[in-house]
Parts: structure tokens; C-alpha cells; sequence
């Protein structure tokens, strides 16, 4: 086991955050994830500080150093586990990057994830938010997941109903909150696909790309053209990606704000409700484009809060802060942020 201390995590956060962690530890297989936790139970300076698991951290805010144990998940592998005439069911290791994942999907012919591509992060975090993109979610295409049980010692399957998935939402992120780390994801990919082709401007783009007939591989090129074009690269500002929710709203309450707003951005859900572009009302607040000191408010997506060289987690708090209350006073809907504050 190699614990590191007094490690700087800044380019282990795609905020690019300069905080520091006292330990750090890099985990290539579950036995030694066993090994850590077992170790730390016994050992005194780490035995009473909390552990903090570490994907690709693009979904992660640190506001201060994390007085703890940093545990960055190596865990690789991708391993076909069966297949039907329709279906293939490939089971794939916690830390493999999640977008190399999808390529490898999309260069296979295993249809369900096309949509997903250029989502930064790791496998084992995609269950976490349920991420989505583009029409899709994972709960689309999840088969199962294992999951190390951090207070029986255990692995632990979960299926699709145990996670709970919700917008953004699993049972990771609320009732089982720190207790499990995810070791890998079992996905149900489709032999003969199905396109999603009707969210955002996917139909547009890949009219542009001149494409005559629909391929996995047009789709996910289309979606990644789109990203590209409004999602600032964390490799050049930092970010989380989305870091507010988009708020969901009872009709009633939308009829009357689009009495006010006619221009307001609302989609219609299943259940009747309205989910509100949080974009647009913050956009409408004035803070597309706003920024003080480092912290800042994308330019072309105003969901994106960013770095823009050395501002602390503190201050993008306290910006979203500002947004939030400033989005309340205009429109009375309350945001709620997506980002793990930390
Ligand atoms: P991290 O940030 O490392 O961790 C996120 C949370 O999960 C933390 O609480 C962490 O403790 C926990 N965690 C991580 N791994 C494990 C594990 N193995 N077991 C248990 N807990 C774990 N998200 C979307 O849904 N849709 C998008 O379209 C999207 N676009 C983005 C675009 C950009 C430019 C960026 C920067 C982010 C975007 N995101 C998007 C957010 C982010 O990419 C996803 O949430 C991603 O799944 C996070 O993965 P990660 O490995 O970086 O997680
Ligand atoms: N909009 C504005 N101004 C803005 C941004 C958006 O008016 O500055 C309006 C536009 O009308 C636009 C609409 O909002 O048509 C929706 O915008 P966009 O298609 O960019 O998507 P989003 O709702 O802002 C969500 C996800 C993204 C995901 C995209 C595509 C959330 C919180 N965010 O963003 O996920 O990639 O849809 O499906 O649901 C993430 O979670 O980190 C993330 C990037």
C-alpha cells in the first residue's frame, strides 16, 4: 500500500482547485481496497479521518484541504460477461474513463451509450448522479453494479431498482451516502440500435455533418460537435460541467411564470410537471459571462460555473450563492446545485 501524504489535488479536479489532501492512496484492485479499509481501522492517524473516493473529479468542488484520506480509483478492465441475439451485457472496471468507454462502444457497434459521449469522469462514478445527456441516461442501459460495503467488508450487487436512479439522483447520493465504493458497472448494451436522435439539436448537427444515413458512430460524433461548441474543456478553464440542477415545477406555477416570461425555457415531463432550463433563468439574471477575480459564469452556457485560473472552491460557492439567490428573487424557483461540495 502506498499512502502518500500532503498531496495536492489540483490536477486531480477538473475545477482545478489547488487544495491538498494528508493522504492519498491509488487503488488498482478490491483486495486492496479490503486491505485499505482494514488497515485504516487499526491504524491510529488514519483510523479517525474520513475518506473522500476520487474518480476523475469532474464532479467535485474542494472548498478547503481535505483533512483525510484521498482514495483515487484505478480499478481497470472491461470484460464482456454474456450476450443474447439482442443484447450484450459488458462489465466494466470503476476506473476506466468514461468516454473511453464509450468509444469503445461506439468503435464495437454496441448501441445505448452514443448519446453519453465526451462526459468527463470515470465508470464508477457514472451511477452516482445517474448521468445523462442528450436523451439518455445510464439507468437506460445499467444491468447491475458491485460495490465494496465499507462497514460489512463486503461486495455487494446492486440491480437497476436497488440504486434507485432518479435526474441526477441515487441511492449513493442520499441513504447510502459514503458507505459503498463502486468497483464496477455492468452495462446492457444493444446489438441493433434504437437512435435517439430528437433532443437538442442532435437532428440539426447531424444535418450539417452532411450524414445520409444514421450510424452509433454519426450520433456520437453529433453530440460531441455539440458539447464541444458550448462546454468550456476543463483541460483549458476549469469546471464541473452543470452545477446547478434543472429546477422541476408544477404546471400551474409554470403557466403563471410564462405569463410573466413568455421566452421561458420549460420542458413538459411524463408526470405533467415542467423542468425549467436553470440556464436560462440564470442567463436572465445577467450572469452569462459575469466573473470576478477567477470565479466566473461561462460565457456560452450559463449552468457552467468556472474557474478561470486561481480561484478557491470558497468563491465559486459563494458565486452560486448569488445565482441562487438572485434566480429566487426573480422567478421564486429555488436551484439546487449538482456539484459534491467538499
Ligand atoms: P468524481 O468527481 O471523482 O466523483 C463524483 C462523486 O462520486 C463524489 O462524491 C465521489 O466521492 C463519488 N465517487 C466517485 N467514484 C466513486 C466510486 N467508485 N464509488 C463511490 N463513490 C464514488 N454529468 C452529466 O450527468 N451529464 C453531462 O452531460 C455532464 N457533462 C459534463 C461536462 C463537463 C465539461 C464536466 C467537467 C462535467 C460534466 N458532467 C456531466 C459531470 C461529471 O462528468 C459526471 O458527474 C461524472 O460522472 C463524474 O465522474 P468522476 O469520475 O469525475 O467523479
Ligand atoms: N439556455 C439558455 N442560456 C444558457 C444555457 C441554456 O437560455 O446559458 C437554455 C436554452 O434554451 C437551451 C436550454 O437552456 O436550449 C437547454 O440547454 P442545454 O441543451 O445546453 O442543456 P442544459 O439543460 O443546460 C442539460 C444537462 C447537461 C447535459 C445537457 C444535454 C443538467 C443539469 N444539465 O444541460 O449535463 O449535457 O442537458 O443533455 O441537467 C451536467 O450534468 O454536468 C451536464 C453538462
Amino acid at each position: 500500500m502506498q499512502l502518500q501524504q500532503n498531496i495536492s489535488l489540483k490536477k486531480f479536479n477538473t475545477f482545478g482547485i489547488d487544495v491538498s489532501a494528508n493522504y492519498f492512496l491509488q487503488i488498482s484492485s478490491v483486495d486492496e481496497l479490503a486491505e485499505y479499509f482494514d488497515y485504516k481501522k487499526l491504524s491510529s492517524p488514519l483510523s479517525p479521518l474520513p475518506t473522500c473516493i476520487l474518480g476523475g473529479g469532474s464532479n467535485i468542488l474542494f472548498t478547503k484541504n481535505y483533512e483525510g484520506v484521498i482514495l483515487k480509483n484505478n480499478l481497470k478492465g472491461i470484460t464482456i460477461i454474456k450476450q443474447d441475439e439482442n443484447h450484450i451485457y459488458i462489465k466494466t472496471a470503476a476506473g476506466e474513463n468514461w468516454h473511453s468507454f464509450v468509444m469503445y462502444c461506439v468503435a464495437n457497434n454496441f448501441a445505448g451509450v452514443e448519446n453519453l459521449s465526451l462526459i468527463p469522469g470515470n465508470v464508477g462514478a457514472s451511477p452516482m448522479q445517474n448521468i445523462g445527456a442528450y436523451g439518455i441516461e445510464i439507468k437506460d442501459v445499467f444491468y447491475e453494479l458491485e460495490a465494496f460495503d465499507i462497514e460489512d467488508k463486503k461486495l455487494v450487487i446492486f440491480n437497476k431498482q436497488d440504486c434507485e436512479f432518479g435526474y441526477r439522483e441515487s441511492v449513493f447520493k442520499r441513504k447510502y451516502k459514503g458507505r459503498f465504493v463502486i468497483t464496477s458497472v455492468t452495462f446492457k448494451l444493444n446489438k441493433n440500435p434504437t437512435f435517439n436522435t430528437s433532443y437538442g439539436a442532435i437532428e440539426q448537427e447531424l444535418e450539417k455533418m452532411q450524414v445520409q444515413q444514421i450510424t452509433i458512430q454519426a450520433v456520437s460524433q453529433a453530440v460531441i460537435n455539440i458539447r464541444r461548441s458550448k462546454l468550456p474543456d476543463p483541460a483549458a478553464i476549469g469546471n464541473a460541467g452543470s452545477f446547478f440542477k434543472n429546477p422541476t415545477v408544477i404546471a400551474s406555477f409554470f403557466t403563471k411564470l410564462k405569463m410573466h416570461f413568455p421566452a421561458i425555457v420549460g420542458y413538459e415531463l411524463p408526470d405533467g410537471n415542467v423542468k425549467l432550463a436553470a440556464g436560462w433563468l440564470i442567463e436572465q439574471c445577467g450572469w452569462k459571462g459575469y466573473r470576478k477575480n477567477d470565479a466566473g459564469c461561462h460565457a456560452k452556457q450559463a449552468l457552467v460555473l468556472v474557474n478561470y485560473g486561481n480561484a478557491g472552491g470558497d468563491e465559486i460557492v459563494e458565486l452560486s450563492k448569488q445565482i441562487i439567490e438572485s434566480v429566487y428573487q426573480k422567478f421564486n424557483v429555488i436551484l439546487e446545485r449538482e456539484v459534491n461540495i467538499i
